[in-house]
């Protein structure tokens, strides 16, 4: 990386190609997803919540942001918070509007938290979050008593709402998404009675694990999961272990760039999140997995990975929400596997930060990869060697990763048009990258 040319909206940052190995270990970032939850779970539990290793991106700030203007005290210190909560009930009416930032999380599970409160809110975020469906949500937590309305017949931002006296549900999700399911779960908490929720497919499961550790109930059946309405939470302390969908950029980089051992620290290792070290195995990737035995409600763990001989693979099915967010990396990881692979039966990309399947298919086609779209995913053709070229993060903190990783092995300088984007989940990522190469 040599720093930032140009300035203004045509700043592009250059990053070095054609890197000759990478060694070294990491400390990952606290897990987003992880982060999201503690500070919505310490706000609506009753005492002091510590969280420790909390991800201070963006995303994450902005969740912390909305709850302080809901009435909850949270101090932050480097990675630590305190958060003094409530109870449901002490949250209070928002004076102004909340700004969810870029943050699908923040908007979507906030949403299932204001259902159960009879005051009054609005929420917007950027120009991302308004193109994202948010009738998802809306449509089952009106079916429970909200009052939800937005733009577009109330499926898009800005969104109001009006919450409260929420009677339970049963309901059937009709995507795969651990937003709406948690969503729902928050809502549920709140409910008279006991709400189910069936799955279509495992997502992942932060915050059935969180309800627990908090000292709740929630059931879970086989795809059936059942939260009983009426429950006061009470503060714990969360450890927040390294986002495995941070460490997916440098297990992939590690792969690919030549001459690479890196070894990633005390990554979170749920396995509904594991996809990815599944898919990579599968691909010939050598990995080495030190599952940490102190447990704690989420497992993490130590990952060695070393430059590997790859071949395609199909991705499909219930593997697809296990590493959703790992889609755009796994097609870089691709473009370097000897044949085809074939991702498919993963059309929620179209609805995440961009268009994935576009963005990731028309930036990487730029440095000269084989790969194409199709209705539900993308097919690459490997292995290819990449060339420089100018390529944008079109403002998706996932895409903007990938293309600095692709960078690494392109045959000439790579340009990376908005990149900034990447503080939304990794805000040390460019140091991390750099350590990699001392
Ligand atoms: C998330 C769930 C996933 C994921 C997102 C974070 C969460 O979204 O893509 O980055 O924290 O619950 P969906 O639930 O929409 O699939």
């Amino acid at each position: 990386m040599n720093g930032r040319i140009g300035s203004g909206f045509l700043e592009s940052l250059k990053i070095q190609a054609n890197l000759k190995r990478l060694q070294g270990s990491l400390r990952i970032p606290g897990d987003k997803s992880i982060s999201h939850r503690s500070v919505m779970f310490g706000a609506i539990a009753h005492g002091v919540t510590t969280v420790s290793n909390f991800l201070p991106g963006d995303d994450c700030l902005s969740t912390i942001a909305c709850f302080r203007q809901l009435g909850v005290k949270i101090e932050r210190n480097q990675k630590e918070l305190r958060i003094y909560g409530n109870g449901f009930a002490g949250l209070t009416e928002p004076g102004e509007m909340l700004d969810v930032g870029n943050s699908g999380t923040t908007i979507r599970l906030m949403l299932g938290i204001l259902a159960g409160r009879d005051f009054f809110a609005a929420l917007q975020g950027d120009s991302s979050i308004a193109r994202r469906p948010m009738t998802r949500v809306a449509k089952p937590l009106k079916e429970m008593g909200a009052f939800i309305d937005g733009r577009k017949g109330g499926g898009y931002t800005p969104i109001v709402i009006r919450g409260g006296h929420l009677k339970a549900i049963n309901y059937q999700l009709p995507v795969a998404s651990a937003q709406v399911k948690s969503s729902l779960i928050f809502a549920g908490l709140q409910a008279n009675g006991t709400t189910t929720i069936i799955e279509t497919e495992q997502t992942r499961d932060h915050t059935e694990r969180m309800i627990r550790h908090f000292g709740g109930e929630i059931e879970k059946r086989g795809t059936v999961i059942a939260v009983k309405g009426g429950q006061e939470l009470e503060a714990r302390d969360v450890q927040v272990p390294g986002d495995i969908s941070s460490a997916a950029f440098f297990l992939v980089a590690g792969a690919i760039v030549p001459n690479s051992e890196i070894i990633l620290e005390r990554v979170g290792l749920n396995p509904t999140r594991t996809g990815i070290l599944d898919v990579m195995k599968k691909m010939g990737a050598q990995l080495e997995i030190f599952e940490a035995e102190d447990g704690g409600f989420e497992p993490y763990g130590d990952i060695l990975v070393k430059t590997s001989e790859l071949k395609g693979t199909v991705i499909e099915g219930e593997m697809i929400p296990r590493l959703i967010d790992e889609i755009p990396i796994i097609a870089l990881l691709a473009t370097q596997a000897e044949g085809t692979t074939i991702i498919k039966d993963a059309q929620e990309l179209k609805v995440k930060e961009t268009n994935r399947i576009d963005t990731v298919v028309n930036e990487l086609s730029k440095l000269g990869a084989k790969i194409q779209a199709t209705e539900d995913g993308m097919i690459i053709h490997g292995k290819t060697q990449l060339s420089g070229g100018r390529v944008s993060s079109h403002g998706d903190h996932r895409i903007g990763m990938m293309l600095s990783i692709a960078a690494f092995i392109c045959d000439g300088d790579v340009f990376l048009d908005k990149s900034e984007a990447i503080d939304v989940s990794y805000p040390e990522f460019f140091d991390h990258l750099k350590k990699l190469q001392d």
